[in-house]
């Protein structure tokens, strides 16, 4: 959700600058831009769309310099025009701004600066801040001017700014937005709101924390709280392959993910299982023991897919493990009165680690008391620092907005905590032998589903001119129909809805007719002569039936127009399986219509606003 770069050093800025845009693209990509200081001298240049767009129009412009600041929006105030595009700046000129965030007081704050004689020029909330400030740095450098400024602000940033009058600092903050700084060299640093921008040049990074101030300059770098005075930080080493965040021949990044998640269910499960004691090494876990052994109630917090994976895991910790859990929208959690307390534990789910919503939700469970746990993929994010205890998920960088290989592995490290959890209350070696066995046959299981990509391509083809489509399951697959409906409508940009399968018969069977397909998740479990009934229901309305079985299921062949196999695994570990011919199929539809895949519409990958 925006992406925001600063470069200070003995290069040239732009060509960094531009690099680290292309690579947090798919943070938004709705309009681009960037400010180059040469000494006093700034040269700026905005661009609505695509980043394409700004490269074309800076390819021959002179811009000369060791000192600059980059932006890529998802719009929140303001469409995305030139106009509205970052940087902004102040009545001067002599103050540029980059934001990721909200600023929730800029009405008030630019009725107070209009007073003073302040013009605006875009409807966005962060020119407000270039002119905020304007004001304190009339009277203090740009570091007591940003941390002034950031005083009166109610909200959320992220942000890099630079000043004419001073032209050889950055200084950068953040609040509730990711900032890591990157440690190029002596004097020789980059701020970026994500890594990828930072890797090729360093692997040295510091996280700042809520609340800091970064200043950059050629004689070094201070990190500081709001009153300016410095405070502790850690330099981390970043392990990412480098490789991982590029498409090695793939036509999309979605398309790769798919094909690494054999991979990423062995990097979920590595050095985590006792397959001999039926047994889950979880570290975070281990080290609250006791107080996980006394919960009486577990809430799991996250949204979209990593929500949907959630469902899954209370699926399968009230089955194995026996404790009541409920999943719930962060969204909604953080605005009612949630009955917490030091017996129930909260479990947030996050692919970035930044989404604001789970972070909110997160920070309101523990000030309510609970213990707070965290399934989170990025290493260093917002949620995993956050959290008292939590288990990495390991699918390496994800970089397709609409999520793939990061549920896989939310998933299977669900069934890990299952696994842990439930041998804490009661579950028996035996069934502890066999889930552990059972999830580490699930990456060869996989490649057998990934080498059926012509056949699922073939049927997704035969479908693609559908206007709608319903998506059905029912049990551990009830949250797969979800998952496989918002994949379709993300990418695709077409109708879809996903319902328990029994769900249909009250009400949504009223829209099936011979145009309306429905794509139903009927694997051989305890549920599925129930499922199979829903489908007749389908059938006998002249609906159509894409089925996703189970290996040797003859039945289903002559009810369903078009079935697509998966293997025979545990019935709570299916949904690993079944997810992936939902991503597939919402694949090729949307490549068949020619869709912005990795990048759709009004859409971007980590959602960083509220
Ligand atoms: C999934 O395809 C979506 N892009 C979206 O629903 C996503 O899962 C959600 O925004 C949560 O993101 P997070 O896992 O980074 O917290």
């Amino acid at each position: 959700m925006c992406g925001i770069i600063g470069y200070i050093g003995q290069k040239d800025a732009k060509p960094i600058i531009m690099d680290g845009l292309k690579r947090m693209e798919y943070r938004g990509y709705d309009s681009a831009g960037l400010a180059i200081l040469n000494g006093k001298s700034v040269k700026m240049h905005k661009k609505a769309g695509k980043l394409v767009n700004l490269q074309n129009e800076i390819t021959d412009k002179d811009l000369a310099g060791s000192v600059g600041i980059g932006h890529i929006r998802w719009a929140t105030h303001g469409a995305p025009t030139d106009e509205n595009a970052h940087p902004h700046t102040d009545s001067a000129e002599e103050i540029y701004i980059n934001h990721n965030g909200i600023i929730e007081n800029y009405l008030t704050l630019k009725k107070a600066l209009e007073e003073k004689g302040h013009e605006f020029y875009s409807e966005t909330d962060t020119e407000v801040l270039a002119h905020l400030i304007e004001e304190y740095h009339k009277e203090v450098n740009l570091e007591k001017a940003v941390a002034a400024a950031l005083k009166d602000v109610v909200g959320a940033y992220g942000i890099a700014v630079v000043s004419t009058k001073e032209p050889k600092k950055i200084v950068a903050a953040r609040l509730g937005s990711p900032l890591v700084l990157g440690i190029v060299n002596d004097g020789e640093y980059i701020v970026a709101s994500d890594v990828s921008a930072i890797m090729p040049h360093t692997r040295e990074v510091v996280y700042l924390q809520d609340g800091e101030i970064c200043t950059l300059t050629p004689e070094g770098y201070t990190i500081t709280n709001l009153t300016l005075e410095e405070v502790d930080h850690t330099i981390e080493q970043v392990d990412w392959d480098v490789s991982k965040v590029q498409k090695q021949g793939y036509p999309h990044f979605m398309l790769k993910e798919i094909m690494e998640q054999g991979d990423v269910v062995h990097d979920a499960i590595r050095g985590r299982l006792r397959p001999e004691e039926g047994l889950a090494h979880l570290r975070g876990f281990i080290e609250h023991a006791d107080r996980l052994k006394n919960i009486d109630r577990l809430i799991i917090v996250a949204m979209g897919t990593a929500m949907y994976a959630g469902m899954v895991g209370e699926y399968m910790l009230e089955e194995y493990a026996g404790i009541p859990v409920e999943v719930e929208s962060a969204t909604e959690f953080r605005y009612r009165k949630p009955v917490i307390d030091e017996r129930t534990a909260v479990l947030a789910i996050s692919q970035s680690g930044e989404t604001a919503d789970t972070i909110a939700a997160v920070r309101e469970a523990k000030l309510k008391g609970a213990l707070v746990l965290g399934v989170v993929n990025v290493v260093g994010s917002t949620i995993a620092r956050d959290v008292d205890a939590g288990a990495y998920s390991h699918a390496g960088p994800e970089i397709g907005v609409a999520s793939t290989k990061a549920f896989i592995s939310q998933v299977t490290v669900l069934a890990l905590i299952t696994l842990f959890m439930g041998r804490q209350r009661g579950m028996s070696v035996v069934t502890g032998q066999r889930i552990a066995k059972e999830l580490m046959e699930l990456p060869e299981k996989i490649e057998t589903i990934l080498k059926q990509t012509d056949a699922i391509k073939e049927i997704a083809e035969r479908y693609a001119d559908s206007r709608d489509f319903f998506f059905i399951g029912r049990k551990y697959n009830y949250p797969i129909a979800m998952e496989g409906a918002l994949k379709l409508k993300e990418i695709s940009y077409i109708h879809a809805e996903g319902y328990g399968a029994g769900d249909m018969k009250h009400g949504p069977i009223a829209l099936i007719d011979e145009d309306f397909p429905t794509v139903a998740l009927v694997p051989q479990d305890s549920v599925y002569e129930k499922t199979l009934s829903s489908i007749q229901e389908l059938k006998a309305r002249s609906g159509k039936i894409i089925a996703v079985a189970t290996e040797g299921d003859t039945a289903i062949d002559s009810i369903a127009d078009d079935v697509i196999y998966i293997p025979k695994t545990l019935e709570m570990l299916t949904p690993i399986l079944s997810v992936i011919p939902m991503q597939l199929f919402a694949y090729y539809v949307a490549a068949k219509l020619d869709r912005d895949i990795d990048q759709p519409r009004n859409l971007a990958k980590s959602v960083t606003v509220e």
